[in-house]
């Protein structure tokens, strides 16, 4: 019932001409049909990226936005902007943007918040660091970051990213016992918050997610999708897309 949702996060890379090389490349080798497809560029390649990917299926997200329409901030970029360069998604919460620009869950409930009333669908990142995971603090923190960054929402346009830290960038991925534990927890904490729209909210895993472990993530019963950060770069972003 819930579509698969399979999205690239391309952090600070590529340029527009790279990017238009990128899709030039790779869209021909995609076969969405029944999945979305979604890829994140930097804020400069997302017209380049629309354009690229506008007569296909594939979507295209943006990696933050500012919950404010406009005004004087120096450097951020509006959920209009993004919506007038066609836009329909938006990563909110990264944890690189949480500890390397001091993101916290309440701006992310805000941007959360503004992204939904602009019809941008945002997927709302969560997960616990190394640390955390060795003192058997996971649920508690990612407990906690559900229910201050989706405050006050319940929206079944909401996408909920599981990225456990330790994971990302790492080549160490979580076992797919390890994934699916925390993504059924935390639709269990969506049910309590959210109702019956916890059964459509949709729950992805990211942290070295790959061509070779995106069918066993998959198979699991409460992870819907994934956020890919490295081999989304590359044309194994064609296999993972397309995994069977
Ligand atoms: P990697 O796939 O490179 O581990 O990155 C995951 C990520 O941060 C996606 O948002």
């Amino acid at each position: 019932m819930r579509k698969e949702l399979i999205a690239g996060n391309w952090k600070m890379n590529k340029t527009c001409q790279q990017t238009r090389q990128y899709f030039e490349e790779m869209l021909p080798g995609i076969d969405c049909e029944g999945r979305d497809v979604v890829i994140c560029p930097t804020y400069l390649s997302l017209k380049d990226a629309v354009e690229a990917t506008a007569k296909t299926n594939v979507k295209i997200g943006a990696q933050n936005m500012h919950y404010e329409e406009s005004g004087a901030f120096t450097g951020e970029v509006s959920a209009e902007m993004l919506k007038e360069a066609g836009v329909q998604f938006v990563i909110i919460g990264h944890s690189e943007r949480r500890t390397y620009y001091a993101e916290t869950n309440e701006s992310v409930n805000k941007k959360v918040k503004k992204a939904l009333l602009s019809e941008l669908t945002p997927i709302v990142c969560v997960g616990e660091n190394l640390d955390q995971r060795q003192k058997g603090e996971t649920f508690d923190f990612v407990r906690e970051q559900i229910e201050k960054s989706l405050e006050g929402i319940n929206d079944e346009r909401l996408v909920v990213a599981y990225e456990p830290i330790w994971a990302i960038g790492t080549g160490v991925t979580a076992t797919s016992e390890q994934a699916e534990e925390v993504c059924e927890f935390i639709r269990g904490v969506l049910g309590e918050k959210c109702k019956e729209n916890s059964e459509k909210i949709r729950i992805l895993y990211g942290g070295s997610v790959n061509a070779s472990n995106i069918k066993e993530l998959m198979s699991c019963k409460d992870i819907d999708g994934v956020l890919v950060g490295g081999a989304s770069l590359k044309s194994d972003f064609v296999k993972i897309v397309n995994y069977e």
